[in-house]
């Protein structure tokens, strides 16, 4: 589907997009069409439950007097309220719709509503983001169309304006937003025998087109850097384990800003180890590297609309394999910190790739913050199912930061506690630690604790488990089934907001 920005309509044989506000107030062209159609929308209006509720559509289908196929009426509630995030929602929701019925093209009539804040060129901007978001498509293994697998029907979207030039040029960074979250679900969709360590590697390679220096470290230098802990995980897999740095160097050339930090967990397969997790869904585990697909999308994003500070991306790529090779529980294995850890359970290996990566991103680039992302437990999940990621950290102000950047990008954080009676759980009788906490109880928190042995001094840190959020089964307004692209937008929030400029 090819989304654009016109003065004018371009397919006035597809569907028309309109939109209400509560209270069944029309937007101008929707008056304008319910003008020339002899009130056909009012009509259809009264004939339902749509009162033009956030949410809400209503589909006018082959109007009489006008060239359209349908009209499509769109709740956006009460228009004071709109937030960019209701803007993308509804268009993502058009495209949705649109999708399902078949035509093959949509107008999105960006009208100003009554009583709207936001800025017309930001708010038709954000239909175009919305429509974007959602015509994301991973359908490269289908050979042939057929039950399984339709062409789409849906070819065009037009965001209609009369401020078509203001408006593209609002569009621009965020087209690279969502070029980066693109970035991110292609990864996280990819079958394992196709996206492995050094081919993931290879991905990462690519952005150095956009002035990304990458560079990609290989179980011979990682060694050299004393990472066992790493290493151990990767040891039982015919595929070398990587570790991959990315820097984007956006800063001002007078301002020495430390760089903030992005490290991901990327376990391209997780079998469990020689601790074998059951066959049930074990297929969703080649999505465990979901953390580090949002790292290189988020890098992807920033540098693409050259964000105007300094970042580091660091991604532990390693595939959990059980061997003769394999590690087994009770080894213990040195990290590049120096600490010692116990490895009693071999499925608990996200937390033994990050240990290092977060020790080696620290040491080197003494960051302003360090932030990782990992799909570490099915714990976060039991807790917070699909709506919100577990939010971790030593920091509030970075927490709260984190807090509105989700709320405002939809891609939702909820803090957890830590504290030293969750970190006791994790003591070992033959190491610094052991992997997993006694007793089995909070699995997500003590994964957490963890975490935090290997956070430098007062380093600003924040982990985020996103186990329950970088796959969804359901489609959402602007996220389609499959690799969600979680953690780009509110990332790159984050930064847009405080650390930029
Ligand atoms: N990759 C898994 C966590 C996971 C589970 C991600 C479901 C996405 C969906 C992680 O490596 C893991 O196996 N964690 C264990 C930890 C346990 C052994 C302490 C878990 O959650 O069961
Ligand atoms: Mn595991
Ligand atoms: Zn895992």
């Amino acid at each position: 589907m090819r989304i654009s920005i016109a003065d004018t309509i371009k397919d006035p044989s597809g569907v028309i997009a309109v939109f209400v506000t509560k209270g069944k107030t029309l937007s101008k062209s929707a008056r304008d069409l319910d003008k020339r159609t002899g009130k056909a929308l009012t009509r259809a209006i009264e004939a339902s439950k749509f009162k033009g509720d956030k949410g809400q559509m209503l589909d006018v289908v082959a109007p009489a007097k006008v060239e359209a196929a349908r009209v499509l009426l769109v709740g956006m509630g009460d228009a004071g309220e709109l937030k960019t995030l209701t803007v993308e929602n509804a268009a993502g929701s058009i495209i949705g719709r649109v999708k399902d019925i078949g035509p093959a093209a949509v107008s999105i009539m960006a009208d100003d509503l009554d009583g709207c804040a936001l800025e017309h060129d930001d708010f038709a901007a954000h239909l175009a983001y919305g429509a974007n978001l959602k015509s994301y498509r991973f359908d490269k293994y289908f050979t042939k169309k057929g039950s399984n697998h339709k062409a789409p029907s849906l070819k065009r979207a037009v965001v209609v304006t009369e401020s078509a030039k203001g408006v593209r040029a609002a569009y621009r960074p965020l087209d690279k937003i969502a070029q980066g979250a693109f970035f991110t679900r292609d990864l996280v969709s990819e079958p394992a025998n196709v996206l492995y360590p050094e081919s993931f590697a290879e991905e990462c390679r690519k952005l150095e087109s956009l002035g990304v220096e990458v560079e990609v470290l290989g179980e011979k230098e990682m060694g050299e850097l004393g990472m066992g802990s790493l290493l151990g995980v990767g040891q039982g897999s015919a595929r070398e384990s990587q570790l991959v740095v990315m820097q984007w160097k956006g800063a001002d050339e007078d301002s020495k800003g430390a760089p903030v930090a992005f490290v991901g967990k990327g376990v391209t397969f997780d079998t469990g180890g020689i601790s074998l997790k059951p066959p049930g869904g074990m297929e969703m585990m080649k999505w465990d590297m979901g953390g580090a697909g949002a790292v290189t999308g988020l890098m992807k994003a920033l540098a693409g609309r050259k964000a105007k500070l300094n970042v580091v991306g660091v991604i532990g790529l390693v595939e959990n394999m059980p061997s003769s090779t394999a590690q087994r529980p009770g080894d213990v294995v040195t990290s590049m910190s120096g600490k010692t850890i116990e490895v009693i359970n071999t499925d608990a290996e996200g937390r033994l790739v990050l240990a290092d990566a977060l020790h080696y991103t620290q040491d080197r680039f003494k960051p302003q913050f360090v932030i990782n992302l990992a799909t570490l437990t099915g714990a976060i999940i039991t807790s917070l199912g699909n709506e919100y990621a577990g939010l971790f950290s030593n920091n509030d102000e970075l927490s709260e930061r984190l807090r509105e950047a989700g709320e405002a990008e939809g891609e939702k954080v909820w803090r957890m506690p830590m504290g030293d009676a969750y970190d006791k759980m994790i003591k070992s009788g033959i190491a610094d630690m052991k992997n997993v906490g006694s007793g089995g109880k909070a699995g997500s928190i003590t994964a957490a604790q963890f975490l935090e042995r290997f956070i430098i001094k007062d380093t600003p840190w924040a982990h985020l488990d996103i186990a329950g959020m970088a796959w969804t089964d359901s489609a959402k307004p602007t996220v389609p089934k499959g690799g969600t692209g979680y953690g780009v937008r509110l990332l790159n929030r984050l930064v847009a907001d405080h650390y930029e400029g």
